[in-house]
């Protein structure tokens, strides 16, 4: 088909232009968008006013979008697999459960034992100003540790632990059963791309409590290392949403991050996002 695009920053992410997802799209194009997302980590489609099962439509050319037992709160009534992150207020007037989601650099479900692929964000409203969300490549911040680093840490591994991490405390808590359905998890601290053969970084702040067989005190220093590598500005691109975008990233091999960078308390300032999320493979 020959897509055209336009990369968003040097490190990563590319926009797909003169792109409509509701369109039947051939295997040939899909295998293309694919390799994009792969190599680049982020793909942007602006202008995409669709519904829920265009969105899940179009999510399903790149993989099955199973339950995860993270996202079980704010599903969407029509239908589960759609996950709402959002800050406005549930019609009883409690806050939303994902107000703050996403308000540290993360990959998505890396505590699972098949951490998901990918995660497609689709904008419903935005605040005038903020609500961006970060991209980092963890790939590029693989590539730029010295070879003592990456000699130290090869096949070591470490613990991803959701129900330590210190932001979900801030929520409503979660309940002892949704708790037994995130066990800590051990998980490669250099993972490698499925499909591009690429080492990473797969180490990100507060899910990760320690490397194997190291204490917390000794490990947190090389896992500070580890995450600021990955979020150097250097290697991330920074999204300002438009309603209507579609952002599509590769969990393998790309850390976000949404900061709270608008005033949340001025309830004028709703940020309403659509998610569906791909179901991935054991990392390795
Ligand atoms: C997420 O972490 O999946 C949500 C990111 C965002 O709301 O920008």
């Amino acid at each position: 088909m020959g897509l055209k695009t336009r990369p968003l920053s040097w490190p990563i992410g590319e926009e797909i232009l003169d792109f409509d997802i509701r369109d039947d799209h051939s295997a040939e194009t899909i295998a293309e968008l694919r390799d994009k997302l792969c190599n680049r980590g982020v793909l942007l489609f602006r202008n995409q006013d669709i519904t829920i099962q265009e969105h899940i439509k179009f999510t399903s050319y790149f993989g099955d979008q199973p339950f995860f037992p993270a996202l079980q709160r704010n599903l969407h009534p029509e239908d589960r697999r759609i996950w709402i992150v959002t800050n406005i207020r549930n019609d009883d007037g409690s806050e939303s459960y994902t107000r703050n989601t996403g308000r540290i650099w993360h990959s998505d479900q890396s505590f699972m034992p098949e951490p998901c692929m990918g995660s497609l964000l689709h904008c419903k409203e935005m605040p005038p100003v903020g609500g961006d969300t970060l991209f980092a490549n963890a790939c590029v911040a693989y590539d730029q540790l010295s070879n003592g680093m990456k000699k130290l840490l090869e096949g070591k591994r470490a613990i991803h632990d959701l129900n330590q991490a210190s932001v979900y405390k801030e929520r409503p808590p979660r309940t002892a059963e949704e708790e037994a359905q995130t066990p800590a998890r051990s998980q490669p601290i250099f993972r490698t791309h499925p499909e591009t053969g690429r080492k990473l970084i797969f180490v990100h702040p507060d899910v990760v409590t320690h490397i194997e067989g190291m204490t917390k005190e000794e490990s947190r220093p090389i896992l500070d290392y580890l995450a600021a590598q990955v979020s150097k500005v250097e290697n991330t691109y920074r999204h300002q949403w438009q309603v209507n975008d579609l952002l599509f990233w590769d969990n393998r091999c790309v850390q976000h991050y949404a900061p709270l960078d608008y005033d949340q308390s001025d309830r004028s300032n709703r940020r309403l996002m659509y998610r569906t999320t791909i179901a991935g493979t054991a990392a390795y």
